[in-house]
């Protein structure tokens, strides 16, 4: 074991932890999102492309590269979801899902949506409305 393992540990916890409070989405001027827009950000192929990696409820098709979304918003809450969407690399850093509200640390962004964030506050609080809406 070297000797650096537990204060190396204390640092990525200590790293953690601020990127985590950085990368807390600012909520939406209303704060409120729109089940309906949530619906169609969610269903829609080229703005969020969520439903090419997950079966959504409520909605017709899904993919199954992610977890079903089937009851997601019985089991999280609204501060949990929005993390998860805003930047799904907190909980796993190699994860495939694409970071949606966050620009830092992104490779290989085309310079016209560099600095851009692929959701808004308003899109991300929508879309969390519908997930917390939906019954399974
Ligand atoms: C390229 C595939 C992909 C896309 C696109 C994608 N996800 Fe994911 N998502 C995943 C994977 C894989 C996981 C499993 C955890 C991990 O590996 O990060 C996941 C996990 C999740 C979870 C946690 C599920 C649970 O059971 O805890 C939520 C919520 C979620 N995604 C929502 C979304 C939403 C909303 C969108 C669109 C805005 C989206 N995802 C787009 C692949 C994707």
């Amino acid at each position: 074991m070297s000797r650096w393992a537990a204060p190396l540990g204390a640092l990525a916890c200590a790293l953690l932890g601020t990127a985590a409070a950085q990368s807390l989405p600012p909520a939406s001027a209303a704060g409120i999102g729109s089940v309906e827009r949530g619906r169609q950000l969610l269903a829609n192929r080229s703005e969020s492309g969520c439903v090419l990696c997950h079966v959504v409820p409520g909605l017709p098709a899904g993919g199954e590269l992610g977890p079903s979304l089937v009851g997601i918003g019985q089991r999280s809450t609204a501060e949990q979801l929005r993390r998860r969407i805003a930047d799904a690399r907190l909980f796993n850093p190699a994860t495939i899902m694409p970071v949606y509200f966050s620009t830092e640390g992104l490779q290989g962004v085309a310079s016209a949506y560099k600095g851009q964030t692929v959701l808004s506050a308003q899109g991300l609080d929508d879309i969390v409305a519908y997930l917390l809406s939906v019954a399974r």
